[in-house]
């Protein structure tokens, strides 16, 4: 067990946000209207992330904005709502294009064959589509979906991203989450036989039960899979749904320190399986660069985010602005948003300087003396000698870079930047 880095986790890490857009929605100051902001978009080619909330059942441990439900004949209309709010967008902005399209939930597949088709085939219908299309679904091996993945391999989706957690059955039973590594390893066979070019792992660490042992034969297990990629999250704790958690089995997540020790363990297994670190615990075995977005690290290239349904957050040059996350006040009301922000020339050069960090491992100086004064590059420079003592950054003459050890400490990296 390295030692070193979970001293320096212990020292450098604290709670908070992951950098994937900014400012994050605490910091968000305003209450344009939605209307207004889009009228004032000039959308060409962008990416698109549609939410879908729904999951037949519960696991305790989930954060996401979900709605648990047996009732099928509610998609539809749901569905009918999203293609409004992109009707609303594809009229103010004639020349939208797609360049990527990532289906989030919830569980996107839980949904009908015929309502997928329906979704996809309105969104499609009269609008070009980039040569090199990303489309991504997130999915959960347990559902049935062979047709539904035949249809959206059909479409041009390529990247599937799929929700493991762990491979322990106990560990998985008590989050009442009833799923075999048997059904993980057909949906990865079967998304490979497809031809899906990225397939994306999720595993969580901190979840009740979970020990060294048998975090170490999740990762084995996964590993076995050989995925692309490997999204390895820390459980995030989410109080409001601690009633339902206890209610269905002893509900006790792991200690921050033994978190640490899970992360180190996973990393250097993941490591020595030939996984590269990009940041903020994602892991590619490709040599690519990625993007860093709301969804995490994606392949698409970096433009706006339009953002439908529930609680889905839009990202363009001058805007941040997030729909209801109250899944009715969205079904009434698709075309409002519950929160906005105008971003100032700041931020954006905050925003690129974050993308830099997260995404090609290094600040460029030029950067940061757009973003500060020289007092703020002096006090910058303090945090930076500190960074570089403990070999997270190396100095050349235009930029800092992270070293592969330092890839544990981008958001510690963002932090300094932001409160300088
Ligand atoms: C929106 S879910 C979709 C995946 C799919 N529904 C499934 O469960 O297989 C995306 C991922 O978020 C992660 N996730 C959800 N709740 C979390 C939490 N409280 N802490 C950390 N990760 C979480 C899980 O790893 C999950 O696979
Ligand atoms: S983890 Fe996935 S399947 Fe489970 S409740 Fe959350 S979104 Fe639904």
């Amino acid at each position: 067990m390295n030692k070193h880095l979970k001293d320096l986790l212990i020292n450098f890490h604290s709670k908070g946000r992951r950098y994937s857009y900014y400012p994050s929605l605490p910091d968000w100051s305003g209450d344009l209207d939605k209307e207004f902001i889009i009228d004032g978009l000039d959308l060409e080619e962008i990416n698109l992330y549609i939410h879908i909330p729904y999951c037949p059942s519960l696991c305790t441990f989930c954060g996401c904005n979900i709605k648990i439900t047996k009732a099928k004949n509610q998609f539809r209309s749901y569905i009918n709502k999203i293609i409004e709010e992109w009707n609303t967008y594809k009229l103010k902005n004639p020349k939208i294009s797609l360049s990527s399209i990532y289906l989030g939930g919830g569980t996107p597949t839980y949904l009908e064959l015929e309502d997928i088709k329906h979704l996809l085939g309105s969104i499609f219908d009269g609008t070009e589509v980039s040569p090199d299309f990303i489309g991504t679904l997130e999915t959960d091996p347990r559902i049935e979906q062979s047709k539904k993945l035949e249809y959206l391999r059909s479409v041009g989706f390529n990247s599937i991203s799929i929700g493991v957690q762990d491979t322990h059955k106990d560990t998985l039973l008590n989050v009442n989450r009833d799923q075999s590594f048997e059904q993980v390893k057909d949906l990865v066979n079967h998304s490979r036989d497809l031809g899906f070019d990225e397939i994306n792992l999720d595993i969580i660490y901190g979840l009740p039960f979970q020990t060294e042992e048998t975090f170490k034969e999740t990762i084995e297990d996964i590993v076995s899979l050989s995925p692309d990629r490997i999204a390895n999250y820390p459980l995030a704790k989410v109080p409001w749904q601690m009633d339902l958690q206890n209610a269905l089995g002893l509900y006790k997540p792991l200690g921050t320190y033994e978190m640490y020790d899970l992360y180190i363990q996973s990393d250097e297994m993941l490591k020595d399986a030939g996984y590269n670190l990009l940041g903020m615990g994602h892991y590619s075995n490709k040599g690519i660069k990625y993007n860093r977005d709301i969804t995490g690290y994606t392949r698409a290239k970096k433009t706006s985010l339009i953002a439908l349904g529930t609680s889905g957050i839009s990202n363009t040059r001058d805007y941040l602005y997030q729909n209801d996350k109250i899944l009715e006040k969205y079904i009434a009301f698709p075309n409002a948003a519950i929160k906005t922000h105008k971003k100032s020339n700041r931020e954006k050069t905050l925003e690129i300087l974050f993308a830099q960090i997260n995404c090609e491992g290094r600040l460029r100086k030029e950067t940061l003396n757009t973003c500060f004064e020289e007092n703020q590059i002096e006090k910058l420079s303090k945090n930076i000698k500190i960074f570089k003592n403990y070999d997270i950054l190396v100095e050349d003459s235009d930029s800092y870079t992270t070293t592969a050890f330092g890839k544990h400490f981008n958001k510690t990296i963002c932090q300094t930047i932001e409160s300088i």
